[in-house]
Protein backbone atom coordinates (compact mmCIF):
# COMPACT_ATOMS: atom_id res chain seq x y z
CA UNK A 1 0.00 0.00 0.00
CA UNK A 2 1.57 3.88 -1.15
CA UNK A 3 -0.96 6.28 0.39
CA UNK A 4 -3.98 4.29 0.51
CA UNK A 5 -3.64 3.08 -3.59
CA UNK A 6 -3.21 -0.41 -3.61
CA UNK A 7 0.26 -0.95 -6.35
CA UNK A 8 0.12 -4.13 -8.15
CA UNK A 9 3.12 -5.54 -10.07
CA UNK A 10 2.82 -7.93 -12.64
CA UNK A 11 2.79 -12.07 -11.28
CA UNK A 12 6.31 -13.48 -12.39
CA UNK A 13 3.94 -15.50 -14.23
CA UNK A 14 1.88 -13.22 -16.25
CA UNK A 15 4.49 -11.01 -16.84
CA UNK A 16 6.70 -14.30 -18.34
CA UNK A 17 3.34 -14.70 -20.02
CA UNK A 18 3.30 -11.13 -21.71
CA UNK A 19 6.98 -11.71 -22.75
CA UNK A 20 6.24 -14.73 -24.53
CA UNK A 21 2.89 -12.96 -26.51
CA UNK A 22 5.30 -10.47 -27.13
CA UNK A 23 8.00 -12.43 -28.83
CA UNK A 24 5.89 -14.57 -30.75
CA UNK A 25 3.60 -11.40 -31.84
CA UNK A 26 6.69 -9.57 -32.92
CA UNK A 27 8.58 -13.11 -34.61
CA UNK A 28 4.86 -13.50 -36.53
CA UNK A 29 4.93 -10.00 -37.66
CA UNK A 30 8.61 -9.87 -39.14
CA UNK A 31 7.66 -13.78 -40.46
CA UNK A 32 4.57 -12.06 -42.41
CA UNK A 33 6.48 -8.95 -43.93
CA UNK A 34 9.06 -10.78 -44.83
CA UNK A 35 7.95 -13.99 -46.43
CA UNK A 36 4.47 -12.94 -47.74
CA UNK A 37 4.35 -8.91 -48.20
CA UNK A 38 7.60 -8.36 -49.94
CA UNK A 39 8.10 -12.37 -50.28
CA UNK A 40 6.48 -14.69 -52.33
CA UNK A 41 4.91 -17.10 -50.17
CA UNK A 42 1.01 -16.86 -50.77
CA UNK A 43 -1.15 -15.97 -47.80
CA UNK A 44 -2.93 -19.41 -47.75
CA UNK A 45 0.04 -20.16 -46.14
CA UNK A 46 -0.41 -17.94 -42.98
CA UNK A 47 -1.99 -20.61 -40.40
CA UNK A 48 0.50 -23.03 -40.72
CA UNK A 49 3.50 -22.80 -42.73
CA UNK A 50 4.57 -19.03 -41.96
CA UNK A 51 3.32 -19.13 -38.37
CA UNK A 52 4.85 -22.67 -38.09
CA UNK A 53 8.12 -19.85 -38.43
CA UNK A 54 7.28 -17.68 -35.58
CA UNK A 55 6.62 -20.60 -33.02
CA UNK A 56 9.66 -22.21 -34.04
CA UNK A 57 11.69 -18.71 -33.29
CA UNK A 58 9.85 -17.84 -30.03
CA UNK A 59 10.56 -21.63 -28.97
CA UNK A 60 14.53 -20.80 -29.67
CA UNK A 61 13.97 -17.20 -27.88
CA UNK A 62 12.38 -18.08 -25.17
CA UNK A 63 14.47 -21.09 -24.21
CA UNK A 64 17.41 -19.12 -24.62
CA UNK A 65 16.51 -16.12 -22.65
CA UNK A 66 15.75 -18.32 -19.55
CA UNK A 67 19.10 -19.86 -19.89
CA UNK A 68 20.70 -16.11 -20.41
CA UNK A 69 19.27 -14.91 -17.14
CA UNK A 70 21.31 -16.21 -14.21
CA UNK A 71 24.58 -15.71 -16.35
CA UNK A 72 23.20 -11.86 -16.77
CA UNK A 73 22.57 -11.36 -13.10
CA UNK A 74 26.12 -12.69 -12.01
CA UNK A 75 27.32 -10.02 -14.28
CA UNK A 76 25.68 -7.59 -12.71
CA UNK A 77 23.01 -6.74 -15.71
CA UNK A 78 19.02 -7.09 -15.21
CA UNK A 79 16.76 -7.23 -11.99
CA UNK A 80 16.83 -10.07 -9.38
CA UNK A 81 12.97 -10.13 -10.31
CA UNK A 82 13.73 -12.03 -13.87
CA UNK A 83 14.88 -15.09 -12.32
CA UNK A 84 10.95 -15.74 -10.88
CA UNK A 85 10.33 -15.43 -14.88
CA UNK A 86 13.07 -17.85 -15.71
CA UNK A 87 10.93 -20.99 -15.33
CA UNK A 88 7.69 -19.88 -17.20
CA UNK A 89 9.96 -18.48 -20.47
CA UNK A 90 11.51 -21.94 -20.42
CA UNK A 91 8.34 -23.52 -20.25
CA UNK A 92 6.65 -21.24 -22.54
CA UNK A 93 9.72 -22.41 -24.98
CA UNK A 94 9.17 -26.15 -24.55
CA UNK A 95 5.20 -25.83 -25.04
CA UNK A 96 6.25 -24.10 -28.26
CA UNK A 97 9.09 -26.33 -29.50
CA UNK A 98 6.08 -28.70 -29.18
CA UNK A 99 3.65 -27.16 -31.39
CA UNK A 100 6.72 -26.15 -33.49
CA UNK A 101 7.59 -30.18 -34.14
CA UNK A 102 4.11 -30.96 -34.37
CA UNK A 103 2.83 -28.94 -37.09
CA UNK A 104 6.10 -29.22 -39.11
CA UNK A 105 5.65 -33.10 -39.02
CA UNK A 106 1.67 -32.36 -39.79
CA UNK A 107 3.02 -30.68 -43.07
CA UNK A 108 6.02 -32.69 -43.74
CA UNK A 109 6.33 -33.11 -47.47
CA UNK A 110 8.75 -32.69 -50.28
CA UNK A 111 6.05 -29.91 -51.71
CA UNK A 112 6.37 -27.65 -48.19
CA UNK A 113 9.83 -28.42 -47.56
CA UNK A 114 11.84 -28.37 -51.15
CA UNK A 115 15.04 -27.52 -49.59
CA UNK A 116 14.67 -30.90 -47.53
CA UNK A 117 14.21 -33.45 -49.81
CA UNK A 118 15.98 -33.66 -53.46
CA UNK A 119 14.49 -33.84 -56.87
CA UNK A 120 12.92 -37.17 -56.33
CA UNK A 121 11.53 -36.45 -53.09
CA UNK A 122 13.80 -37.86 -50.91
CA UNK A 123 15.34 -36.41 -48.05
CA UNK A 124 18.56 -35.20 -48.78
CA UNK A 125 21.32 -35.53 -46.10
CA UNK A 126 21.33 -32.17 -45.28
CA UNK A 127 17.63 -32.25 -44.88
CA UNK A 128 17.86 -35.25 -42.52
CA UNK A 129 20.09 -33.81 -40.49
CA UNK A 130 18.28 -30.75 -40.39
CA UNK A 131 15.15 -32.59 -38.87
CA UNK A 132 17.28 -35.18 -36.16
CA UNK A 133 18.42 -32.11 -34.94
CA UNK A 134 14.96 -30.85 -34.70
CA UNK A 135 13.71 -34.08 -33.12
CA UNK A 136 16.82 -34.14 -30.82
CA UNK A 137 16.60 -30.44 -29.31
CA UNK A 138 12.84 -31.42 -28.64
CA UNK A 139 13.65 -34.55 -26.89
CA UNK A 140 16.65 -32.41 -24.73
CA UNK A 141 14.01 -29.83 -23.66
CA UNK A 142 11.40 -32.74 -22.38
CA UNK A 143 13.67 -33.29 -18.82
CA UNK A 144 14.05 -29.68 -18.14
CA UNK A 145 10.35 -28.87 -18.88
CA UNK A 146 9.03 -32.10 -16.92
CA UNK A 147 11.68 -31.44 -13.63
CA UNK A 148 11.06 -28.12 -13.53
CA UNK A 149 7.31 -28.34 -11.89
CA UNK A 150 7.72 -27.88 -7.62
CA UNK A 151 6.17 -31.16 -7.28
CA UNK A 152 8.61 -33.03 -9.32
CA UNK A 153 11.44 -30.77 -8.16
CA UNK A 154 10.75 -31.59 -4.34
CA UNK A 155 11.19 -35.31 -5.21
CA UNK A 156 15.08 -34.59 -6.84
CA UNK A 157 18.24 -34.22 -5.32
CA UNK A 158 19.37 -30.96 -5.95
CA UNK A 159 22.25 -32.17 -8.14
CA UNK A 160 20.21 -34.71 -10.08
CA UNK A 161 17.78 -31.47 -10.39
CA UNK A 162 20.36 -29.47 -11.61
CA UNK A 163 21.96 -31.67 -14.09
CA UNK A 164 18.16 -32.55 -15.77
CA UNK A 165 17.89 -28.21 -16.16
CA UNK A 166 21.26 -28.20 -17.77
CA UNK A 167 20.41 -30.33 -20.39
CA UNK A 168 18.32 -27.46 -22.05
CA UNK A 169 21.77 -25.92 -22.68
CA UNK A 170 22.47 -29.02 -24.95
CA UNK A 171 19.01 -28.35 -26.66
CA UNK A 172 19.43 -24.36 -27.30
CA UNK A 173 22.97 -25.86 -28.95
CA UNK A 174 21.09 -28.80 -30.73
CA UNK A 175 18.33 -26.53 -31.98
CA UNK A 176 20.97 -23.65 -33.31
CA UNK A 177 22.98 -26.57 -34.81
CA UNK A 178 19.01 -27.51 -36.37
CA UNK A 179 18.55 -23.96 -38.01
CA UNK A 180 22.46 -23.33 -39.06
CA UNK A 181 21.90 -26.28 -41.14
CA UNK A 182 18.10 -25.55 -42.30
CA UNK A 183 19.77 -21.77 -43.02
CA UNK A 184 23.33 -21.33 -43.97
CA UNK A 185 22.97 -21.64 -47.89
CA UNK A 186 20.08 -19.02 -47.82
CA UNK A 187 22.71 -16.90 -46.04
CA UNK A 188 25.46 -16.79 -48.40
CA UNK A 189 22.64 -15.02 -50.75
CA UNK A 190 21.94 -12.02 -49.02
CA UNK A 191 21.05 -10.43 -52.54
CA UNK A 192 18.29 -12.45 -52.61
CA UNK A 193 16.85 -11.71 -49.45
CA UNK A 194 13.21 -10.29 -49.72
CA UNK A 195 12.99 -6.53 -49.05
CA UNK A 196 16.97 -6.80 -48.00
CA UNK A 197 15.94 -8.80 -44.58
CA UNK A 198 17.63 -11.25 -43.05
CA UNK A 199 16.27 -14.71 -43.06
CA UNK A 200 14.35 -16.07 -39.62
CA UNK A 201 17.37 -18.36 -39.23
CA UNK A 202 19.69 -15.97 -38.76
CA UNK A 203 17.80 -13.94 -36.21
CA UNK A 204 17.00 -17.09 -34.50
CA UNK A 205 21.10 -17.84 -34.43
CA UNK A 206 22.10 -14.28 -33.40
CA UNK A 207 19.97 -15.11 -29.87
CA UNK A 208 20.68 -18.23 -28.95
CA UNK A 209 24.36 -17.89 -29.80
CA UNK A 210 24.38 -14.71 -28.33
CA UNK A 211 22.83 -16.71 -24.99
CA UNK A 212 25.06 -19.14 -25.18
CA UNK A 213 27.90 -16.58 -25.13
CA UNK A 214 26.58 -14.94 -21.99
CA UNK A 215 26.45 -18.19 -20.29
CA UNK A 216 29.87 -18.71 -21.52
CA UNK A 217 31.23 -15.25 -19.91
CA UNK A 218 29.65 -15.76 -16.79
CA UNK A 219 29.98 -19.66 -16.04
CA UNK A 220 27.71 -21.18 -13.00
CA UNK A 221 29.66 -21.24 -9.49
CA UNK A 222 27.03 -21.87 -6.93
CA UNK A 223 26.73 -24.81 -4.88
CA UNK A 224 24.17 -27.18 -6.64
CA UNK A 225 20.08 -26.40 -7.43
CA UNK A 226 21.39 -22.48 -6.94
CA UNK A 227 21.22 -20.24 -10.44
C1 LIG B 1 10.36 -32.82 -34.17
C2 LIG B 1 11.12 -31.74 -34.02
C3 LIG B 1 11.39 -30.70 -35.07
C4 LIG B 1 11.29 -30.76 -36.43
C5 LIG B 1 10.86 -31.94 -37.29
C6 LIG B 1 11.64 -29.46 -36.96
C7 LIG B 1 11.66 -29.11 -38.30
C8 LIG B 1 11.88 -27.85 -38.81
C9 LIG B 1 11.79 -27.46 -40.20
C10 LIG B 1 11.43 -28.40 -41.35
C11 LIG B 1 12.07 -26.15 -40.28
C12 LIG B 1 12.10 -25.29 -41.55
C13 LIG B 1 10.86 -24.46 -41.56
C14 LIG B 1 10.78 -23.58 -42.76
O1 LIG B 1 11.72 -23.43 -43.54
O2 LIG B 1 9.70 -22.98 -42.93
C15 LIG B 1 12.36 -25.68 -38.94
C16 LIG B 1 12.71 -24.39 -38.62
C17 LIG B 1 13.07 -23.99 -37.38
N1 LIG B 1 13.05 -24.73 -36.23
FE1 LIG B 1 12.53 -26.66 -36.07
N2 LIG B 1 11.97 -28.63 -35.92
C18 LIG B 1 11.84 -29.34 -34.75
C19 LIG B 1 12.06 -28.89 -33.47
C20 LIG B 1 12.51 -27.64 -33.17
C21 LIG B 1 12.72 -27.15 -31.82
C22 LIG B 1 12.48 -27.96 -30.56
C23 LIG B 1 13.13 -25.85 -31.95
C24 LIG B 1 13.49 -24.85 -30.88
C25 LIG B 1 13.64 -25.07 -29.62
C26 LIG B 1 13.16 -25.51 -33.35
C27 LIG B 1 13.53 -24.28 -33.87
C28 LIG B 1 13.45 -23.94 -35.19
C29 LIG B 1 13.74 -22.61 -35.69
C30 LIG B 1 14.20 -21.41 -34.87
C31 LIG B 1 13.51 -22.65 -37.07
C32 LIG B 1 13.73 -21.50 -38.07
C33 LIG B 1 12.42 -20.86 -38.43
C34 LIG B 1 12.35 -20.59 -39.91
O3 LIG B 1 13.07 -19.76 -40.41
O4 LIG B 1 11.57 -21.26 -40.57
N3 LIG B 1 12.78 -26.63 -34.07
N4 LIG B 1 12.24 -26.72 -38.07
Amino acid sequence: MLGGVTTSLPSPSSSARRITLATLAAAFAYAVVRYVVVGTVPPAQLPVFVLNKAIAVAALALVAMALAIGPLLRLGIGDRRWLARRKSLGVHGFVLGAVHSVLTIAVLSPRTYAKLHDAAGALTFEGGLALLAGVAAFAALVGPAMTSATVVRRTMAADAWRRTQRTAVIALGVGLAHVVVLGWRTWLTPERWPGHLPPLTAISVAVATLSLAVRAAAPCSRPPGRT
